[in-house]
């Protein structure tokens, strides 16, 4: 076979934002029924085969769990017609299982794509995370700084006093003394109640009025929410969170050494070339959801790429 260069093509921006629709609208059936696993699944399965249509051969390092606890789209699973250039995946189809099945806000079908070994293979474990947006100094933020001297030093570079500032925090009892330091020094915060990889974007569009984002998560979303600062800049680092042995042995299968290492953005999305699609499930402040009437079923989908120097939204109307 002739050598193939592992390079991400323009076509694979809209390919990759083709998945992330179809998982999107096979998610919409279970918006609001309380059955998160079957929203997970439609999503899934959807995914799965319109990934299987793409010319690549395709790996997925970031996926639904490890092969023995996940039938599809598993860490490590290959995916792709098995001709064309190697690509890496990261996914959740279902980035939001929660508000879905509740039918709230904030719920997407995500998807990162790099030139193999573009993006960090990490457990499915929790990762303490801090994000802000693009234009500020480097190293503004520090997740080794205390939140006060983050707020101060971040109300600084954008030249504002900190009770300005808004903080988006995942609501979990975890981040009690987060938020009670955040409130201490007078910042605003913005709750959400899933979903940190919107949590962590929507600090690089001024639309949201999010300046920052703090607090421990999915590792799988850390990446994923790396993959898109990459294209759109931003900062954000990221550690791993171990709560057991067994958590530690995942991290050690995927290949880490340092436990406490901390991630810097290039660490966990690395590539030179990063593709990143979500598309709304339910609205949220990046995308619309679904909209499903009759036969067709419209989308909204933010489409990032660092081959491009733009933010794209995208509406797609599909005969279902
Ligand atoms: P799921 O879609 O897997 O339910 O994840 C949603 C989410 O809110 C992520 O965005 C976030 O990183 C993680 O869950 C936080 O985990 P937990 O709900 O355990 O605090």
């Amino acid at each position: 076979m002739a050598k193939q260069d592992n390079k991400l093509d323009r076509s694979m921006i809209f390919a990759a934002a083709n998945v992330a629709e179809k998982a999107a609208i096979a998610a919409y059936d279970w918006i609001g029924r309380g059955d998160k696993e079957a929203a997970d699944q439609a999503a899934v399965d959807a995914m799965r085969t319109a990934l299987n249509a793409l010319p690549m051969r395709g790996r997925i390092v970031i996926g639904e769990g490890e092969r023995d606890e996940a039938p599809m789209l598993y860490i490590g699973e290959e995916v792709g017609t098995g001709e064309g250039p190697e690509i890496d995946i990261a996914l959740d189809p279902l980035e939001g299982t929660t508000p879905t099945a509740n039918g709230m806000t904030n719920s997407l079908a995500v998807l990162a794509m790099a030139p193999r070994g573009g993006l960090l293979f990490a457990p499915d474990t929790y990762m303490d995370k801090i994000g802000v947006g693009p234009d500020l100094p480097a190293g503004v933020v520090d997740l080794d700084r205390s939140i006060e001297d983050n707020l101060t030093a971040l109300a600084r570079a954008k030249g504002r006093p900190v009770c300005d500032l808004t903080v988006c925090v995942l609501l979990r009892p975890r981040h009690e003394e987060v938020v009670e330091r955040i409130r201490t020094v007078g910042a605003r915060i913005f709750f959400i109640t899933d979903g940190d990889v919107a949590g962590v974007i929507s600090t690089t569009d001024p639309m949201t009025g999010i300046d920052m984002y703090i607090g421990s998560g999915g590792a799988p979303e850390g990446v994923l929410a790396a993959a898109a600062l990459r294209c759109v800049g931003g900062q954000m680092q990221g550690r791993l969170v171990f709560r057991n042995d067994d958590e530690r042995a995942r991290a050690e299968r995927t290949g880490i050494k340092d436990f406490n290492r901390k991630y810097e953005l290039h660490d966990l999305a690395g590539g030179k070339d990063i593709v990143f699609t979500a598309t709304g499930v339910t609205s949220g402040t990046l995308v619309d959801g679904v909209r499903k009437s009759g036969n067709v079923a419209q989308t909204h989908t933010l489409l990032l790429s660092t081959m491009e120097d733009a933010w794209r939204r995208m509406r797609g109307r599909f005969t279902i």
